[in-house]
């Protein structure tokens, strides 16, 4: 969620359809294209499978309320078409309400490779594939109720455990390191680099580690955290994550292992 964007919200006419001009489908066409072939063997089963319950279309954008249908019977979430930029209060309460807040534009060409603003390819590939599965959901869900509940100290924290799963977190099946965030998995730049470049660092996914990890938005991830199995997201959900919160606040932030933003060209 940054400050300003040049996209508007596009808006859902009265049967709760979004309206799409015949070059946004083609974006759309173009972009599942090429990731679908980029995230071969590179993102765990589960979002394989996410994909197959899915079945999202090839040649168009899919509808948020058509995804919604496939969702509710699967995990009961929803997905919310929403402006490209909400502020916090509203994206925990959609979450805790087990409605996924999906932006409803679409990139231009010109941003095919790189957008920094989450858009409906980000939102529907990426995320509410690993909706269908129960302990993603659940986990999600849990997120959000904490969300509603923290402070807004403790959501800059909060916001660090989602970032390091949901968006950008990586899975090891006994010797096959896979991908299941959504950041990664709709991106084909940081599709490969996150499982095969040496530059990042990879540890074990503790939460209290991720809570106290500080990240940024604009370039590929420094570290990124690997869950052991999805299923561990099931005990999280059912662990109190505002205690763990002030845990990680008791510890302190970890040094950034990125450079600082404005030496970076240097
Ligand atoms: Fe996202």
């Amino acid at each position: 969620m940054g400050k300003s964007t040049k996209y508007e919200a596009k808006v859902p006419d009265e049967n709760g359809i979004i309206p799409y001009t015949d070059e946004e489908h083609s974006v759309w066409r173009d972009l599942y294209a090429r990731q679908i072939e980029v995230i071969r063997g590179r993102v765990c089963q589960e979002f394989h499978d996410g994909l197959d319950i899915l079945d999202l279309p090839h040649d168009r954008i899919p509808q948020p309320k058509e995804v919604s249908e496939v969702l509710r019977e699967r995990t009961g979430w929803e997905v919310a078409p929403v402006p490209a930029l909400i502020n916090f209060d509203k994206f925990f309460k959609l979450l805790s309400e087990k409605k996924f807040p999906a932006a409803s534009f679409i990139r231009t060409r010109e941003s095919m490779d790189y957008l920094q603003e989450p858009d409906i390819f980000h939102e529907i590939f990426g995320h509410t594939t690993m909706l269908t599965h129960q302990a993603f959901a659940d986990f999600t869900h849990a997120y959000g109720l904490a969300g509603v509940k923290a402070s807004k100290k403790e959501r800059v924290f909060l916001a660090r455990l989602y970032w390091f799963t949901v968006e950008f977190g990586l899975i090891q099946n006994g010797s096959q390191l896979s991908i299941y965030g959504g950041g990664i998995a709709s991106s084909p730049g940081e599709t490969v680099y996150s499982l095969e470049s040496d530059e990042p660092i990879r540890r074990p996914f503790d939460p209290i580690d991720a809570l106290r990890t500080p990240y940024r938005i604009d370039i590929y991830q420094t570290v990124y955290y690997v869950l052991d199995r999805m299923d561990d997201l099931f005990e999280l959900a059912n662990t109190d994550l505002l205690a763990l919160i002030r845990k990680a606040r008791a510890l302190g932030e970890f040094e950034p292992t990125y450079p600082p933003k404005n030496k970076e060209a240097a």
